[in-house]
C-alpha cells in the first residue's frame, strides 16, 4: 500500500539563500537543495528544518496540499543522522481500520487465514533507527490514532499474532494541510496525539504568498523537462505573465504539473499562451469546467487515433495538475489505477 522507501531524487544546483544546515551559502548536494525558494518565510521554514534535523525532535509540517511538505520531509531525514536507514511514508488516510494492526506493525507468520508464512514486517519495523513519515495525518481515522498514540508513547509494539515486545528507534515526521486544531474541536483528532507530534512545528507557506518564487521554480521545472526532452525551452513573455498572475490553488505541485502540460503540448522551444491548458485564463475552473475545456480546444490532427490519445494526454495532464494526489486525478478520470499508471507511462507523464 502506502510504505514508500523512495529514495530523494538527485539534488538540483538551485540551493539559492543560506543552507538550512550550516547558515551558510548553501553547497552542492546539500538535502535541501531540491527545495527551491527565495521567499523570506520559506527559507526561514528550511532553516528551521535544517535545525530539526540535527536531532530527534518530532517534526509536524503544516502546509496546504502540494506546497512541499514531502519533499521538505524527505530532507530532513537526508541531513539527520540516519540517512543512510530507510524514511518510510505512511499514508495514515489510506489505511483500512481492519489492517492497521497488521500494516503499522506486522504480523507473525501464521497470524490470520492468507497471511505469508513467513510473516511480515510492519511500518515501524521497516523505520528502525530510520525515520517514519506520518503523511496525511489529519486524514487518518481515530482508530488509526489510538495505534500510533500507543507506539509513540511506548516506543514498543507487539506483532499481530505475536507475544513479546519490540522496542523501536524511529524519528517521526507527521504532515497535513489541514488545521487540526479546528479537528480536535471537532473531536475528530487526539489532542494527546497531536502534542506527541507538534514538539518542532514547520509551516510552508503556500505558493500565491511567495510569488517571487515563481519564476525560479518555473526556470527549474523548466529545466528539468529540457534535460529529458535533451532542449531548451522558455517561456514568452505572455505566457509568462499568465504563470505569475494565477493564484496556483494547487501550490507547486500544480505550478509543476502545469509546465509539464506546457512541455508536451509546444510544438516549439519557446512555449507561447497556446501551450497553456485553458484553466490559467479562467478565474475559477472547476473540474468539469476543466475537462470540458480540454475536450473543446479540439484535437490537433484529424488522425482519430492521434487525436484521441491527445485528448487522453491532456485530461490527464489537467487532472494531475489541478488534483492534490494521484488518487484524486484518478477519481476525477474515472478510471481505474493500473490504467492511470499504464497511461502516465505511455505519455511520459510519470
Ligand atoms: N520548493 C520546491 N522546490 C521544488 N519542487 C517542489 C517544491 N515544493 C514542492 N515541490 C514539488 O511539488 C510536488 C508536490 O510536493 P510534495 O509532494 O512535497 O507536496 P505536499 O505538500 O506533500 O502535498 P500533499 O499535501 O498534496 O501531499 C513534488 O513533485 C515536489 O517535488
Ligand atoms: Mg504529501
Amino acid at each position: 500500500m502506502t510504505a514508500r522507501a523512495k529514495k530523494s531524487e538527485v539534488a538540483q544546483p538551485y540551493g539559492k539563500g543560506a543552507d538550512p544546515q550550516t547558515g551558510e551559502a548553501s553547497s552542492p548536494g546539500s538535502a535541501f537543495d531540491e527545495l527551491i525558494g527565495v521567499d523570506e518565510t520559506f527559507r526561514k521554514a528550511l532553516v528551521s528544518a535544517g535545525r530539526a534535523a540535527q536531532s530527534d525532535i518530532s517534526v509536524l509540517i503544516i502546509g496546504e496540499s502540494g506546497t512541499g511538505k514531502e519533499i521538505l520531509a524527505r530532507a530532513i531525514h537526508q541531513a539527520s543522522r540516519r540517512k543512510n536507514k530507510q524514511l518510510v511514508d505512511v499514508n495514515c488516510a489510506a489505511i483500512p481500520d481492519s489492517l492497521i494492526e497488521s500494516e503499522l506493525f506486522g504480523y507473525e507468520k501464521g497470524a490470520f487465514t492468507g497471511a505469508r508464512t513467513e510473516g511480515r514486517k510492519g511500518y515501524f519495523d521497516e523505520a528502525h533507527e530510520g525515520t517514519i513519515l506520518l503523511d496525511e495525518i489529519g486524514d487518518s481515522s481515530l482508530s488509526v490514532q489510538a495505534k500510533l498514540l500507543r507506539v509513540l508513547e511506548s516506543g514498543t509494539f507487539k506483532r499481530v499474532g505475536g507475544t513479546k515486545n519490540i522496542k523501536v528507534d524511529v524519528r517521526v515526521i507527521s504532515s497535513t494541510n489541514q488545521d487540526l486544531a479546528d479537528l480536535i474541536g471537532q473531536k475528530k483528532f487526539r489532542e494527546d496525539l497531536f502534542f506527541r507530534l507538534n514538539t518542532f512545528t514547520i509551516l510552508l507557506p503556500p505558493l500565491r504568498e511567495r510569488r517571487e518564487d515563481i519564476e525560479l521554480l518555473v526556470r527549474h521545472f523548466l529545466k528539468i523537462g529540457g534535460v529529458a526532452q535533451k532542449q531548451k525551452f522558455r517561456f514568452s513573455p505572455e505566457a509568462f505573465a499568465m504563470l505569475h498572475a494565477y493564484h496556483w490553488p494547487g501550490n507547486v505541485r500544480e505550478l509543476k504539473g502545469v509546465v509539464s502540460y506546457a512541455l508536451n503540448m509546444t510544438q516549439s522551444p519557446v512555449i507561447d499562451v497556446g501551450s497553456l491548458p485553458n484553466f490559467l485564463f479562467s478565474e475559477s475552473p472547476g473540474r468539469d469546467g476543466l475537462q470540458r475545456e480540454a475536450a473543446a480546444s479540439g484535437p490537433a490532427s484529424l488522425n482519430l487515433t492521434e487525436a484521441v490519445r491527445d485528448l487522453e494526454r491532456r485530461l490527464i495532464t489537467e487532472a494531475l495538475a489541478i488534483s492534490s494526489n494521484r488518487s484524486e486525478a484518478i477519481r476525477a478520470l474515472g478510471i481505474s489505477r493500473r490504467t492511470f499508471y499504464l497511461k502516465l507511462r505511455e505519455y511520459g507523464l510519470e
